[in-house]
Order: C-alpha cells, then structure tokens, then sequence
C-alpha cells in the first residue's frame, strides 16, 4: 500500500509517499515515480492512539459492552490498540482465566489488545501470559479491595518477574456517606482519599508503579514526587461535578471540582502526565437512573483521540504533547514500535481533517450502551484508520474484521 499526504513527522507537517509493506512503513519520501496504486489523503495523517485502559467487560458483562463491540468503536474513534482492565465476571485472577480471555480477545477483537491480570496469589503463574496487573486500592465495580500486608507479598513476587502495576488510588477509610448528586459523590470519595492512596503506594515494595486516572495537580505532584507514572482521563480533563450528567457524570475517582478539573488539565497541556487513557467503562442506561443505586463509570475510548484532536485544532494543547501521551508513551511500555511515521515503525495510522469538527451524538457512537458523557462536545474523528497495512475504517465505515486484532503486553 502507498499512501500520498500531508504526515506529521518530527513535529511538523510534509507532504510525503508512505510506503507500507507487510503491516510496517516501508519508506517515507518526498517525491515517487511508480505505477501501483496510491490512496491520496486529505488533510493530515498522524499515528493512530493507545488506549492504556479500557473495559470491555468480557467476559460477564457482555451486555455493557464486549470485546468486538469495544474494539469496533476504538477503531472508530482512531484507536488501534487497547489494554483491558481485569474486574470482569469472573475477575481475571488465575492463569486459565486469562489464557481464556486471550482466546476471546484473539477471536473477537477488530485491534490489537493487551490484558491486565488482577494482582492476587496467582501473579507469578499468570505473568507468563501477561507483564501488566490491576490492583484496586479501594473497590468500585466489582470487589477487588485486598489487605496490605497480603498486597506487599504479592508484589514482591510479581516484581520479580519484572511486571509492570497499574493503580487505582482511593483509600476507603477516607469515604464519608454515599451522596444523591456529582457534588455530593465527590465530598463521598474526596480527593483526600486518592491522595492518602498515593502515598500508600510509597510503603510497597519497590518496583514500576503507575498510578490510573489523576484527577488534580495534587495528585499528580504527589505521583511524580515519589516516581511513579501518572495517567489522566478525558472525563477529569474535560467534565467537573459542575455537569449536568445525574447518575450519567457517577465515576471512580469522582468528577472534581472546577478548579481541580483545571489543574489537571494545564499540566497535562504543559506535558506533565505520562499518559492519557479513556477508562472507557460503560453502564446501562437503565443502570444509571438513580443515583444512589447507579454504578460508577463512562463511556470513552471512541471519543478519547478527537477530543484531543478539537483540543489541539483549537490551539489548547501541542499535537506533540498528545501524540507523546496518548501514542509514544504507550508504545514504549507495551514494547511496541508506534507513535513515528518513519521507515521501521507498524502502519497504525489516522487520516484526519481539521475542519471536520463536529458535536458528538450518542447516536453515531458504536457502543452498546447507547450513551456518552460528552454529548454535544465537539470532536474530530478520523476519515481513515490505518492498521496492519490495511483499511481499517475508510471514509468513515469501519472495514476490519472479526479476529484480526492481536495480543500484546507478554513481550
Ligand atoms: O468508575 C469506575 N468504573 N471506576 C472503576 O474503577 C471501575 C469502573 C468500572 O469498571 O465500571
Ligand atoms: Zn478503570
């Protein structure tokens, strides 16, 4: 496949022949004489994202959302590989659990995809399948909370094999009563409580540590203060208790307040984090009515890239900023070779224009559970996704196929 366009390379835009052969780029040159065939993009062709962190809720709760489904709408949305968090039904605790959710993954996901396994007794057995692991500092949906002392063994097994732990921080002894709205959910699981989490970190054994879903400049001083890696979501970057979303905005970590919200999101523009990742975590609608009873989580891993990408369009944040976080920080501790449009990297790239800015709708997202907190937001999708060396979607209808995504993360 030859692609004609505009590439961002190196951190500006030239007009350029990519060549890809065998699912890599083959040869980026200036000027081409050939006979074969050569697809001619508008606009600008950048790499295509990582999403560090999603739930497909397979297996167990496939009618939220599953592993085609979810990897069709990351397609949509520019997205060619995904890691899928463990708190499915069952809980992804033992190696045949996770050699299982493998083999679903390979048969039914349209990217490539990698697993975390749930920190638990079964690390070392399960860590010839998988380099990353979840560890819930507090429980959210489903019940993964584990005691301390247990948790330090655990690690310093896992750690010896060289794995790499995501945390969600929130420590449950700083909760106070359940609330009725945002506010009030967000005084329920204060910022406090992330903070204490944090720093519970710095008492485990040592090893890589990577702290999920920041939601203020508090959070994140303390993350880097102690070296860990930090993560942001677009929701925190974006949405603060102050939406009108009910039991739609409910998520763990909370929805802050304005002023963290903003914090969060000038150090993500000064390229403070280390990652950005949808925690795209879908509920029913039905599920999301009251309040009180309704589970936390929302949607996001197609909308995640164009965000960003009207953000950018709209001279808030550096394109390299994004592509370091969403794409080149990513590729690194996956072990994968993304992120550069040069001679050597995997083709995963988008095709995007940016004047195609549009108001996101429900209704032309591809997730099961129908919804999205950012509803009338403005995004931009891509025309074309790229991956393998093939269409993926093209001019905006998705092309892949069932299964021809693959498993990564056991490098
Ligand atoms: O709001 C959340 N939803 N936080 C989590 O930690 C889990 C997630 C989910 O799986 O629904
Ligand atoms: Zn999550």
């Amino acid at each position: 496949m030859i692609i004609k366009g505009t590439a961002y390379i190196r951190g500006s835009y030239e007009n350029c022949y990519i060549g890809i052969e065998d699912g890599k780029i083959d040869f980026v040159k200036k000027s081409l004489k050939t006979n074969k065939e050569v697809e001619k993009f508008d606009g600008v062709i950048l790499p295509a994202g990582i999403d560090m962190h999603v739930h497909f809720r397979e297996p167990g709760m496939t009618e939220k959302e599953d592993f085609y489904n979810g990897s069709v709408s990351a397609a949509y949305g520019g997205i060619t590989a995904v890691m899928d968090m463990p708190n499915n039904d069952p809980a992804i605790d033992s190696h045949s659990r996770l050699e299982k959710k493998i083999k679903i993954g390979r048969k039914k996901s349209v990217i490539d995809f990698g697993l975390y396994g749930l920190m638990c007794e079964n690390v070392e057995k399960m860590a010839e399948l998988t380099d990353f692991f979840k560890v819930y500092m507090a429980s959210s949906t489903g019940d993964q909370k584990i005691g301390q002392e247990e948790l330090k063994r655990w690690l310093k097994k896992a750690y010896s094999h060289d794995v790499k732990v995501a945390f969600h921080c929130e420590d449950e002894d700083l909760f106070y009563e359940p609330g009725e709205n945002l506010a009030e959910h967000n005084e329920h699981r204060p910022l406090e409580s992330e903070l204490e989490a944090i720093e519970e970190l710095k008492g485990l054994p040592e090893g890589d540590k990577y702290v999920c879903h920041l939601t203020s400049k508090k959070s994140l001083d303390r993350t880097t203060d102690h070296g860990f890696l930090s993560e942001v979501t677009p929701h925190h970057l974006f949405l603060s208790e102050e939406a009108f979303l009910g039991p739609f905005g409910k998520v763990n970590p909370p929805l802050r307040s304005e002023g963290d919200r903003y914090s969060i999101w000038e150090a993500f523009e000064r390229g403070e984090l280390n990652f950005i990742a949808s925690d795209h975590a879908p509920h029913l609608e039905e599920e999301k009515e009251e309040f009180a009873d309704a589970p936390s989580g929302v949607p996001g891993v197609e909308t995640l890239y164009p965000l960003l990408l009207n953000s950018v369009s709209r001279g808030k944040i550096d394109l390299s900023t994004v592509i370091e976080a969403l794409v080149l920080n990513p590729a690194e501790r996956l072990g994968l070779k993304r992120g550069k449009i040069k001679e050597g990297y995997d083709a995963e790239l988008v095709n995007i224009d940016f004047r195609d800015a549009e108001k996101i709708r429900s209704e032309k997202l591809h997730y099961k559970c129908g919804w999205t907190p950012f509803e009338g937001f403005q995004g931009i999708f891509p025309q074309n996704v790229i991956s393998k060396g093939e269409f993926l979607v093209k001019d905006r209808e998705f092309m892949g196929e069932k299964g021809r995504g693959e498993y990564i993360g056991d490098n």
